[in-house]
């Protein structure tokens, strides 16, 4: 069950309009990397771990809540940027006198000049925030990635959440309002704060690698292949150890004469790993039997219900 509070989370405030700036800043309202693609994004994932990871579900819940609060704040944001323009245009009678809003230039040039740069907030729905970007393409569901396998959908907010703290970093050189930039500040910091989340809970899910469950052929796992020929580097992605699985890189150099003599790889012995085709199976089933029963025994066969409303009012915590 969801309320609304009619306080913002963060205190949005903005010293003069700004109509340029509310345009690109619409890309944090319904842009690919905005607010509303996260608040989505966590709200989808919750489901599938209501059960059996309630601790999971609670964390995505609330950081999908306050993903909302943010799109609320630069919704917010957006309004007052485009200060008296709503005003403006509901006038239609009368000749537009918006001096106040282009801080007394030339106002009506100045306006007509907004018109054209600034087509989302001044003429399609003018003075007030839209979910689209900057350039007025609507938001769209498939945006949001969710996978129904935290160790995946972990992994996604992570980026998520990188994704949108350098969105609000290029935004912050497009303003020198004081005002505006305290809340950007607040926002890009709540997206490395979230980040960190994920990360937390990601970790406490061992183990975690590969994502989801099927633990891959150790006959491919650790080949480099060279597959652009002049200067060549090499680095920890190419050379010593794998970063996860603690394999040595196997560096193919002629990627061709490699897949011709082995078959097409299907020959190839693994080599540089101590993971053998029998561990994996083993593990395989191992960690596929495992998640499959802590859901199905975490969901009754009849009756099924979301909420256990007696427990949710003691306030129960894990
Ligand atoms: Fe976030």
């Amino acid at each position: 069950m969801f309320y609304h509070v009619k306080d913002l989370q963060f205190n949005a405030r903005v010293s003069r309009p700004d109509p340029r700036f509310a345009r690109i800043l619409l890309e944090a309202f319904g842009g690919a990397n905005g607010e509303l693609t996260s608040a989505m994004q966590y709200f989808v994932q919750a489901f599938s771990c209501h059960n059996p990871f309630p601790d999971k579900y609670d964390m995505l819940m609330d950081i999908a809540t306050e993903e909302l609060a943010h799109l609320e704040i630069v919704g917010a944001t957006i309004q007052m940027l485009l200060g008296p323009v709503n005003g403006e245009m509901k006038d239609a009678a009368e000749t537009m006198d918006i001096r106040k809003l282009m801080d007394g230039k030339s106002a009506k040039e100045e306006f007509i000049q907004q018109a054209f740069t600034n087509p989302q907030c001044v003429v399609v729905a003018p003075g007030s925030p839209m979910l689209t970007d900057s350039n007025g393409n609507p938001w769209c569901g498939s945006f949001v990635s969710a996978n129904a396998e935290l160790t995946v959908d972990l992994q996604s907010n992570m980026a998520n959440e990188c994704r949108a703290k350098i969105g609000y970093e290029n935004l912050l050189k497009f303003t020198e309002d004081p005002s505006v930039r305290e809340t950007l500040i607040f926002l890009m910091t709540r997206e490395v704060t979230h980040f960190q989340q994920f990360e937390a809970a990601l970790n406490t899910i061992q183990p975690n690698f590969p994502p989801a469950v099927l633990q891959t052929s150790p006959k491919y796992s650790n080949l480099y292949f060279n597959l652009s020929k002049g200067e060549e580097f090499r680095g920890p992605w190419n050379e010593g150890q794998s970063s996860r699985l603690k394999e040595e890189w196997q560096y193919i150099d002629n990627s061709l004469e490699e897949v011709r003599k082995t078959n097409g790889l299907v020959d190839r012995k693994p080599e540089g790993t101590e993971r053998t085709e029998k561990q994996v199976a083993q593990m395989d089933k191992q960690l596929s039997d495992e998640p499959s029963n802590e859901v199905l025994s975490a969901t009754p066969e009849k009756e099924l219900m979301w909420c256990d409303y007696q427990k949710s009012e003691k306030g129960s915590k894990k």
